[in-house]
């Protein structure tokens, strides 16, 4: 009996390729903070940009001053970049980016700094042509990976012998990094993402960090009633102009880590863009209607802070050092 999986799959190669010619709809949380007037960078404990606030934070954990080589995967308009060689100009940089349009970008704001420039597909880069690399960077791109939508939970099924390759792609993920099977509901799969991460892993890149919009974030204890997040642990579809992008399951990312042998340090952005929870910013976030579009800007950066979710990975024992 042949049985007929209908599930989708969300590619947004021919947007990013042909389409995309700004971020703006898509205000990322770096180009947010990028402006030396943003209102986000108030709310902040320490006014700067998100590169050097990123910089300064994985500075506790890696030992990133003697680190030569570092590739940003998907890079938008370069800014991180641009401050993380301005804060260490001897790192060799690589750039590498789906979107020609996002490239020549880069290009533009990295033209103090001698930097390589890649114009590919992240799924179509092999392991081997990563090995070079001490640091990879992957800031808000996960989401914008193939992601299969709607699979049903048969098609996990790993008795299941059926010729579709994706699918097979799939199980077989799943079954090497024993991720759990979804029991009797539709999900999503961030399938894009957890074969990246693992291209990266087998690689052997000491330093990773990934930064996106998680599916299993929640705020801390004391301020759930404020930041109201919905932790639903399936990756879920957010409508952008001329594409889609998924939420992510860390949960998942982190087992193929582990499996590689990284130490695994995860959080919120709030860990590293540091802000205090002022009576102001309370009554921002507990306020039913939003007075001002200061106050409606604040109220979305500070769910972000929550919302968004990063790893550090460390490749076995360099785990301790710091720089
Ligand atoms: C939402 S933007 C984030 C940009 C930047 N990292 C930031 O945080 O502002 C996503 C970036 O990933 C790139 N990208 C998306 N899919 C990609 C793929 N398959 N391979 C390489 N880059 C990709 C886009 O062109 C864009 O630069």
């Amino acid at each position: 009996m042949v049985m007929v999986m209908n599930y989708e799959m969300n590619d947004t190669t021919d947007y990013h390729i042909h389409g995309l010619d700004t971020l703006g709809w898509e205000l990322t949380v770096c180009n947010a903070l990028d402006p030396d007037d943003s209102p986000c960078r108030r709310v902040l404990r320490r006014n700067d940009s998100y590169g050097h606030l990123l910089y300064d934070y994985l500075s506790r954990f890696i030992p990133i001053r003697s680190l030569r080589k570092i590739i940003e995967i998907g890079g938008g308009y370069g800014y991180l970049m641009r401050d993380f060689l301005n804060r260490n100009n001897t790192l060799q940089a690589t750039m590498l980016d789906i979107s020609p349009y996002l490239l020549q970008r880069q290009r533009d704001t990295l033209s103090p700094f001698s930097v390589c420039f890649i114009q590919a597909d992240i799924m179509d880069v092999q392991s081997p042509e990563l090995q070079s690399f001490d640091l990879a960077i992957l800031n808000e791109n996960l989401g914008d990976l193939p992601t299969l939508v709607d699979a049903p939970p048969e098609a996990f099924a790993s008795s299941r012998q059926d010729p579709d390759p994706l699918l097979e792609q799939v199980r077989s993920i799943f079954h090497r990094y024993a991720i759990e099977e979804p029991e009797d509901v539709r999900v999503n799969v961030n399938i894009g993402a957890l074969s990246v991460l693992e291209k990266l892993c087998r690689a052997g890149i000491p330093f990773i960090f990934m930064g996106e919009h998680s599916c299993e974030a929640v705020a801390p204890e004391p301020w759930q009633h404020l930041v109201r997040l919905r932790p639903t642990g399936n990756p879920e579809r957010i409508r952008l102009r001329g594409h889609d992008e998924y939420t992510i399951r860390f949960t998942d990312l982190e087992k193929i880590a582990r499996a590689f042998q990284y130490r695994i340090i995860r959080g919120p952005f709030a860990d590293f863009l540091a802000f205090d929870f002022t009576d102001k910013f309370r009554y921002i976030m507990a306020a039913k209607s939003t007075h001002t579009d200061e106050h409606e800007i604040i109220r979305h950066f500070i769910e972000d802070l929550y919302q968004y979710e990063y790893l550090i990975l460390i490749k076995g024992r360099d785990a301790t050092a710091a720089g």
